[in-house]
């Protein structure tokens, strides 16, 4: 079960950046400023609301199954973990708040385009650690280990 609910709270976690990565750099690439409002504003609420809990349960249930695991991988993961968090907690969330802030009073200046840059790097180097912790979360779960054709 702790497995089902970390796999679940990781993948979402995951999702969620995906998701305003994307949403992003499309909106800023081919949408009107009231489109990057509304944009800004969806990341800030439910956005943040969804990150927020699934970055914490991603977390906790993994700090919880490495009680019972060792080795390389694990210590991988744990050692990702405090960037993820730290990244999520201090650089995404008062970027959203911030870039919300100025979409929502029209400002599009350029102290906008540098947090926007800002928040699109912290996003990007998240999506790559939190990659790599599917990676190694996957290999330790053997989910997708190859049968030995003498076992089929
Ligand atoms: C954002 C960060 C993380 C993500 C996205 C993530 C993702 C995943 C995924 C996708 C799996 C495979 C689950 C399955 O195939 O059933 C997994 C397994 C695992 N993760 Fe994480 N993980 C994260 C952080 C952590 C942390 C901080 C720890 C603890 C140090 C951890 C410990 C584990 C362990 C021990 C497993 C193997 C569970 C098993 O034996 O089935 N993870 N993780």
């Amino acid at each position: 079960m702790p497995e089902k609910a970390h796999l679940i709270a990781g993948l979402l976690a995951t999702l969620t950046i995906a998701t305003f990565f994307l949403s992003t750099v499309l909106v800023e690439l081919f949408g009107s400023h009231e489109a990057v409002a509304t944009v800004k504003s969806l990341i800030v609420l439910p956005g943040l609301f969804i990150l927020v809990p699934a970055i914490a349960a991603t977390g906790g249930s993994g700090f919880y199954l490495s009680k019972s695991r060792q080795g390389r991988l694990v210590d991988a993961k744990k050692r990702r973990m405090p960037f993820i968090a730290a990244n999520g907690l201090l650089v995404l969330i008062p970027c959203a708040m911030f870039l919300n802030r100025w979409a929502v009073a029209g400002e599009f200046d350029t102290a906008f385009y540098t947090v926007q840059g800002l928040e699109l790097l912290a996003g990007a180097v998240n999506l790559t650690l939190m990659g790599l912790n599917i990676r190694d979360g996957v290999k330790m779960s053997g989910r997708f280990r190859a049968v030995p054709t003498s076992a089929r």
